[in-house]
């Protein structure tokens, strides 16, 4: 049997015992919980635990799952993998452990046709019952039957949520796989047994405690590996060497020119280019991009340390786009979603494997120095801030720096790496900080302890009538403050937004009886739900108790509530354009302008961004509403709105709808159409990290003076050359072409010209002549090499510097009389190079440089002088 035919016989058996067949889910779970889908059983939680309900109560999958905590083992055997896929099936509350140990059984000796005499089965220690089903119902015999520990036999998806103690399925391969010892037994580490299938007995519930509660109702939660049951069938006795895997082997054997097989440490590296081929297709395409956390973080370190060991097998080119296209070829029929993304597959392999095998090569030899520099210290631990440095200069995973020095015997120091990654948070938060409005904090707890919150009323009116509840100045509450005090003052109610979610704070005026007592000019929210208003007391002061109007500037407000919802509307089509890996990672809504921070591997093309831009138009015109509405985090996750992953939210939420195409969480402020919006334009695209970009763009009134503005350079453009504008591309390109004619025209009848004033013969500390200047003229890199071969004759040297194009070059030669006599064309040219903003370098007996700034070449040339001791 194939793969996919093991697949299909699992599903159809257990179809036959009443389940219901549902699909993988993402690799991404919808729970906070967990990083990534590990198990079939991931996408039942919520049922297991009674939250949800299926509507049927037996179900069965084929879930592709990714682990890494065995991602060091991955590779050494036949067995391990990061991505794999897992059938399982599934009683809510249903049918239990006897079922589920006679259907394994039928499943595995009536239908698949294994061995009776092959198989094993473990139990969890204390758990009698299970071993009565297998012995007396299921009539296996009783040897046959071991007791293993809750390391083995008591199986969780994480530290908390459902659990039980479980029973496993071995099946034998023969005394001549594995180990060899007489002590092999189901549960060895060598691949002689193999662990096939795992029932689980899911009863209870475990809190963080690690308390254990029984579940409304008894469960069932089985895995088969895929793998395993193909490597079976098929008669082998390494997973590697099944259909699938063992096809994308093979294109890992084409792109090295290394044959699988030969034992050692290249077979490792193919069976991790393999292996890890699949998880980073799978991974991607369910929405994944490389980052520095998260899952993003187990997708860099599965292809960085992929691409490691195909430079270990000696291959430089890239590997990792191909090898997902042989990933491709072979399961995108079974999930069609790696097929629909292959372009993004693509980018995304190439850019990642291009930033770091740029990298790479340093990296290692940076660790390699490193390395020596321990033991010749004799030293088995790296130095935590060497690891550091590895990660944050050469894109080193400490996972894969560990990994590397445990090859030479040594360990990281992670205390030290940890805290080093930490000053760097530190230094990250502090840096974003500085943007906002700071407010001295542990004032504010205090009177958010006394006064509860601010009650916001900012979302229906521009102005409200308000009582001060405290007085802040310099960080000390006091009753009142006086004219010209800067002062943050807190009100019972406002309708000042507090600056939060990339939304900058309102700014407005507090007055008694129409005379203004504080120009509010900004905001802060320092406690959730207390709104600071930062500002100047005007005159006649204000105190404790006042009833002041509160009242925001409104247009300033509205142009930052189009800027807001243009951030909605902007990502809808991004998305739409570039794809669902686009997710919003920060914004900043300001009443000039917005930006919006996103995640996509690759810079934008014209096109793209064109084609954003009016799609984000044609929804403002099409003049959709907009509306807010707060909900459940529960419902609002149903009706697929868009949340940001890892933002803490309440339990109630505020959904932001812009007509029916996008549905976000979002506390902001906002437009009640989108016609009032008028216009957006994106001013600007480029990249602020590694798989982030950033566009920034105008709207409205904004919009339409940056159009006029760029009409105006146009109009003078135009003007200037005299041609419609219109015809003012063509027009500067033909001009170019004629410049560049005439430039050249002049060059060579000229030929070049040095300026004599520099261009000495003098005789320096090692007696021979040297020549140095400057040309006055462009001259190209090759004529300053005939040009330096006339100048330094037989015995002397030369030292010229030239500008083309807005380039300097720099040239220094000498013959073999004056480099015995100590001239350093090499030092010479390093002396120089910084002056010209550039660097270069060379052989005592020639050297080049380059810069790019002109303007430092008297200096440089004055500096050769000076190191070679000429007069
Ligand atoms: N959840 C169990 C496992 O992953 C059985 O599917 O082993």
């Amino acid at each position: 049997m194939d793969s996919a035919e093991i697949r299909e016989s699992f599903l159809k058996y257990f179809e036959s015992k009443g389940s219901v067949r549902r699909p993988s889910s993402s690799l991404i779970p919808d729970d906070p919980s967990l990083l990534l889908t590990t198990a079939g059983m991931v996408q039942f939680k919520p049922v297991f635990l009674g939250v949800t309900d299926l509507g049927s109560t037996r179900a069965t999958t084929c879930q592709k799952c990714v682990r890494t905590t065995d991602i060091d083992i991955i590779g050494t055997t036949g067995r391990h993998h990061s991505f794999f896929e897992m059938l399982g099936n599934f009683s809510f509350g249903d049918y239990f452990k006897s079922e589920a140990c006679a259907w394994a059984y039928e499943y595995s000796v009536s239908v698949l046709g294994l061995d009776p005499d092959r198989l094993w089965y473990s139990i969890y220690e204390d758990d009698d019952e299970a071993r009565a089903i297998w012995r007396d119902e299921v009539g296996v015999p009783a040897e046959r039957i071991v007791r293993m520990g809750a390391k083995d036999n008591f199986w969780a998806a994480g530290p908390t949520g459902p659990c039980g103690p479980c029973s496993e399925l071995y099946y034998d391969q023969g005394a001549g796989v594995g180990c060899g010892l007489d002590t092999c037994a189901p549960g060895c580490d060598c691949d002689r047994f193999l662990e096939y299938w795992n029932l689980v007995f899911m009863q209870f519930d475990r809190a963080e405690d690690g308390t254990l509660t029984p579940l409304p109702k008894q469960n069932i939660d089985t895995g088969m590996g895929l793998e395993r049951m193909a490597s079976i069938l098929q008669g082998v006795t390494s997973n590697y060497e099944t259909d699938i895997l063992r096809g994308i082997m093979t294109k890992a054997e084409e792109l090295t020119g290394i044959t699988y097989g030969g034992g050692g440490r290249p077979d490792t590296s193919l069976r991790i280019l393999t292996d890890h081929a699949r998880a980073v297709t799978f991974m991607i395409a369910d929405g994944i991009l490389p980052s520095n956390e998260g899952r993003g973080y187990v997708l860099r370190r599965l292809l960085r340390r992929a691409v490691r060991h195909a430079r270990l097998l000696g291959r430089e080119e890239p590997v990792m786009s191909t090898l997902a296209e042989a990933v491709i070829e072979r399961m995108g029929e079974a999930y069609p979603e790696i097929v629909e993304h292959r372009e993004l597959i693509r980018g995304i392999t190439d850019s990642e494997e291009q930033r770091f095998g740029a990298t790479l090569r340093q990296g290692l030899a940076f660790l390699e120095r490193e390395v020596a520099a321990a033991q010749e210290a004799s030293s088995a631990v790296l130095d935590g801030r060497k690891a550091f440095a590895l990660h944050d200069t050469y894109g080193f995973p400490v996972e894969l720096t560990s990994e590397i020095v445990a090859e030479a015997g040594m360990t990281v120091d992670m205390d030290a790496f940890t805290a080093e990654m930490e000053a760097q948070r530190e230094r990250g938060r502090a840096a974003v900080k500085d943007e906002s409005w700071a407010v001295s904090g542990g004032v504010f707890s205090e009177i958010a302890a006394g006064i509860g919150g601010t009650d916001f009323v900012g979302y229906e009116t521009d102005e409200a009538d308000a009582t001060v509840l405290a007085v802040v100045v310099d960080g000390v509450r006091v009753e009142r403050a006086e004219a010209g005090s800067a002062a943050e003052v807190v009100l019972d109610t406002t309708p000042f937004y507090g600056e939060q979610g990339g939304q900058v704070g309102d700014t407005g005026t507090l007055s008694v009886a129409g005379a203004p007592v504080f120009e509010v000019a900004g905001t802060a929210l320092p406690v959730p739900g207390l709104t600071v208003h930062v500002g100047t007391v005007a005159d006649g002061g204000i105190a404790v108790g006042d009833t002041v109007q509160a009242a925001i500037d409104q247009p300033r407000r509205e142009r930052i509530r189009r800027n807001h919802t243009a951030t909605h509307v902007l990502h809808w089509a991004l998305r739409r354009v570039l794809g669902d890996h686009v997710k919003q990672s920060g914004s900043l809504v300001a009443p000039e302008r917005l930006r919006f921070d996103f995640t996509h591997f690759e810079a934008l093309t014209a096109e793209q961004l064109a084609k954003v831009e009016r799609l984000a138009n044609t929804k403002i015109m099409e003049d959709h509403p907009v509306r807010a509405y707060e909900t459940s985090l529960a419902s609002a996750r149903e009706a697929g709105v868009t949340a940001l992953f890892g933002e803490k939210y309440g339990e109630f939420v505020r959904v932001l709808e812009v007509g029916a195409f996008s549905k976000e969480l979002c506390g902001g402020t906002h437009v009640g159409r989108t016609t009032e919006m008028g216009l957006v334009k994106i001013v600007s695209e480029g990249g602020v990290g590694a798989n982030l970009r950033r566009i920034e763009a105008v709207t409205s009134f904004d919009a339409y003076e940056l159009v006029l503005a760029e009409e105006a350079v146009l109009a003078e453009t135009a003007a200037a050359l005299k041609s419609r504008p219109a015809e003012v591309a063509e027009k500067v390109v033909a001009l170019q072409a004629r410049l560049k004619t005439a430039e050249q025209a002049a060059r060579s009848s000229a030929g070049p010209r040095f300026d004599r004033d520099h261009l000495k013969l003098v005789s320096a500390e090692g007696g021979y002549p040297l020549s140095y200047g400057r040309f006055l003229n462009d001259v190209p890199a090759d004529v300053v090499r005939e040009e330096a071969d006339k100048l330094r004759g037989e015995d002397g040297a030369v030292v010229l510097a030239s500008e083309a194009d807005g380039r300097v070059l720099l040239l220094a030669s000498g013959s073999p009389a004056a480099v015995a006599a100590g001239f350093d064309a090499g030092a010479v040219i390093r002396e120089m190079a910084p002056l010209v903003g550039g660097r270069g370098g060379g052989k005592p007996a020639m050297a080049q440089g380059g810069g790019d700034d002109p303007a430092g070449i008297e200096a440089a040339l004055e500096a050769a002088r000076a190191l070679l001791g000429a007069e």
